[in-house]
């Protein structure tokens, strides 16, 4: 059956792919983006199959009028894929309020945005699939990345939650948790630097800039094959709750469960131990 998929942030990068993956599946494509110019000049003029919407989604007013105009133009959603994000670098202590707020009104506001307004045309019709782009960043916390980490963290608990409470409408959510992947991620065109500076950290800012400046244009992750990846489990009749994207992430994400495990094993009895004994 052919799907109408909704996409955040397919002007670049991996939303880009997405669009391009689920259109050779012959499925219809909502591409959205912050300049709709963008969205044509990446994936071509609208056709049967795509429909490009300016879509910036810190505008809630924008988010409620791309939606509408998503279900006028092919009668509804199937697919609604939360992409559009950034990464904030810097050190935590060197960060501002305002780069928090920049960061979560994107990477996490911006996803609620969308899927408060999307939910009401899936319920409806009680079927529904929401991706979620997270990342490896979402499974483990990383120097330089508080900030990022704290916007994926966070999508992962309201996903792993809004997925029990909408699976009654036969809606599903998955995560997906990219590793590094070849996209303008890590351009400066995408990635956001603080401006604060303190002094005693000056050298190993000097050398995560250069590492993250070095990997740029060498990630291993092909989002052409992710985006495929995607259209694959858009199919599946119950997809996974998480899906990770590379070697990099099966990895981090694998390191990471094993030591969790350890760790709570370790201290098991002092953890249940704080059970009972309550005054009455
Ligand atoms: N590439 C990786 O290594 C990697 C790894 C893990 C997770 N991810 C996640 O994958 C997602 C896509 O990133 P990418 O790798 O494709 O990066 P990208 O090439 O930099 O593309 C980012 C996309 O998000 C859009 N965007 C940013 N802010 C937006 C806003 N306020 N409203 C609407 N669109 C906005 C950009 O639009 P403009 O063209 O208007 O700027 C662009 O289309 C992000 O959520 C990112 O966190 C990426």
């Amino acid at each position: 059956m052919q799907k109408t998929w909704f996409i955040t942030g397919a002007s670049r990068g991996l939303g880009t792919h997405i669009a391009q993956a689920a259109i050779r599946a012959g499925d219809r494509v909502v591409a959205t983006g912050r300049k709709r110019e963008s969205v044509t000049a990446a994936l071509g003029p609208d056709s049967d199959q795509l429909f490009a919407v300016a879509l910036d989604v810190t505008d809630a007013a924008q988010v409620q009028a791309s939606i509408d105009a998503a279900v006028s133009r092919f009668g509804g959603i199937d697919v609604l894929v939360n992409n559009a994000g950034y990464g904030h670098l810097g050190f935590f202590e060197e960060n501002t309020m305002e780069d928090v707020e920049t960061q979560f009104d994107t990477n996490l506001y911006g996803v609620f945005r969308v899927t408060w307004a999307a939910l009401p045309v899936m319920r409806a019709v009680r079927k529904g699939l929401i991706f979620n782009v997270s990342s490896v960043g979402g499974l483990r916390g990383s120097e330089f990345g508080s900030l990022y980490c704290a916007t994926k963290f966070a999508m992962e608990g309201f996903s792993e939650s809004l997925a029990v409470e909408v699976k009654p409408f036969g809606i599903s959510v998955t995560i997906v948790e990219p590793g590094p992947f070849r996209t303008d991620f890590l351009t400066p065109e995408s990635l956001r630097v603080g401006v604060k500076t303190i002094a005693d950290y000056d050298e190993r800012r000097a050398m995560l800039r250069a590492s993250f400046e070095q990997r740029n244009g060498s990630q291993p992750g092909n989002p052409q094959k992710l985006a495929d990846a995607m259209v694959v489990l858009a199919n599946e009749a119950e997809p996974p709750m998480r899906f990770l994207g590379g070697q990099f992430a099966v990895d981090a994400a694998s390191a990471k469960l094993r030591a969790m495990q350890a760790e709570f094993d370790r201290w098991r009895d002092l953890a249940i131990g704080t059970d009972g004994d309550n005054p009455a």
